[in-house]
């Protein structure tokens, strides 16, 4: 295997020093699940950049779906730490949408939410069948 660039020295590159940039969401139809993510979150859905349709987040993390047509969309888990004043905002606007959220990520508690590590978290399934979740509070790992 050959690289054209050397590999950078440890001292330039270290774990904290890499951050996730972007990711691609699969979409049978990128405009229709940009749109129903930028809503439900309270965000905006970027210009088209190629065959890309950006969603950009707080913390810099761009999800550029990316239309998949010929082969079945495989579900992925997306998690969002959102502000706890936003949380019940968008737990409306699944309701006003008709999405069905829940507390657990195997969707066994419809209607629910959970409280998770002293805040407030659902899962909801995008267009897709995405496992998407909001959460007030991140995961305490031990
Ligand atoms: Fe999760």
């Amino acid at each position: 295997m050959t690289y054209d660039q050397p590999y950078p020295h440890e001292s330039e590159l270290s774990a904290t020093s890499v951050q996730l940039n972007h990711t691609a969401v699969y979409a049978r139809d990128r405009h229709l699940s940009a749109e129903f993510l930028a809503v439900i979150l309270g965000l905006e859905v970027g210009a088209p950049f190629g065959p890309f349709l950006p969603v950009d987040l707080g913390n810099g993390v761009t999800l550029d779906y990316y239309e998949k047509r010929d082969e079945p969309i495989q579900s992925q888990h997306y998690a969002f730490l959102v502000p706890d004043a936003q949380f019940d905002a968008m737990i409306a606007r699944l309701e006003a949408v008709g999405v069905t959220y829940y507390a657990d990520p195997s969707h066994a508690e419809p209607g629910r939410i959970n409280r998770l590590f002293g805040g407030r978290g659902a899962y909801f399934e995008d267009p897709d069948g995405h496992n998407m979740e909001i959460m007030t509070r991140p995961y305490a790992r031990p």
